[in-house]
């Protein structure tokens, strides 16, 4: 790894590398086609990745872990989140755009214990109890993707006591974004259904928190007015394969 890349940890943070993040939205500005160039600072915004990246490190101890990246992106939780350093990262996404940054990371000295693959989530399969860590970070809003239906194929690749992190979008406030004209095609869940489908998992709550959005200015103040009457507009949620549950 050349040294300009070197992990840099900032204290309190549990993200890696931030310095880095400059470069990193460059890379993507200047190698995304003209209609995937806003994405550049959307998956550069450092905000985003922190409500996983701080569940992680207070769940995910120790390196050389089996890990599953499903709808990476561009990487950026592979390269920034603190606790997927040193970790083996098996990523896939089946969007081709994304699928070249690969090799540029690469180039770059980053994404060294990471393997990547073009794969739909719904079709891709792997070696049953392979992983102690499955990552869904920012995928499940998909209208294509049902939770119980993505659990029912991911939750035999977890290996005995592995964890799984999602995130969800309340179903609760879909009324409220209607009336304000900012409902989009996003797939929503009740958090009591998520309950539920967890445990029919086998699956035991260790975090359940408010999603902290990429938001600023007003509509992050919005979101902060959300979490005051307590609620949020999305949720994280890290959660444990309860050993010895059925199968
Ligand atoms: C908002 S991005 C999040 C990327 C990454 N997880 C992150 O948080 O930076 C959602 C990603 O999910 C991918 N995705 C959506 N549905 C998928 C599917 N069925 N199979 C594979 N990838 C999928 C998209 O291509 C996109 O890269």
């Amino acid at each position: 790894m050349s040294s300009e890349n070197a992990v840099s940890r900032k204290p309190a943070s549990a993200l890696v590398r931030t310095d880095y993040r400059a470069r990193y939205e460059a890379l993507l500005h200047d190698n995304l086609p003209e209609t995937f160039k806003s994405f550049a600072p959307f998956f550069a915004n450092m905000r985003r990745l922190e409500t996983m990246a701080g569940m992680l490190r207070r769940h995910v101890k120790g390196t050389g872990k089996m890990v599953l990246n499903a709808g990476c992106g561009p990487f950026a939780s592979e390269i920034f989140v603190g606790a997927l350093q040193q970790q083996k990262i098996e990523s896939f996404d089946y969007t081709l755009e994304f699928a070249r940054f690969f090799e540029i990371f690469r180039n770059e000295g980053l994404l060294e214990d990471v393997s990547f693959s073009t794969a739909n989530a719904m079709v891709v399969s792997y070696p049953e109890k392979r992983f102690h860590l499955i990552v869904m970070h920012d995928l499940l809003y998909e209208v294509a993707l049902d939770l119980d239906t993505v659990l029912s194929r991911y939750v035999p690749y977890l290996a005995p006591d592995g964890l799984v992190y999602f995130d969800f979008m309340n179903a609760r406030l879909r009324p409220l974004w209607r009336v304000l004209g900012k409902e989009k095609r996003y797939r929503r869940y009740d958090p009591q259904d998520v309950r539920a489908i967890l445990e029919r998992h086998g699956l035991a709550i260790v975090e359940w928190q408010a999603l902290r959005s990429g938001a600023t200015g007003p509509t992050a103040a919005f979101h902060l007015l959300l979490r005051m009457f307590g609620t949020a507009n999305a949720f994280a949620v890290l959660a444990r394969l309860n050993a010895g549950a059925a199968r």
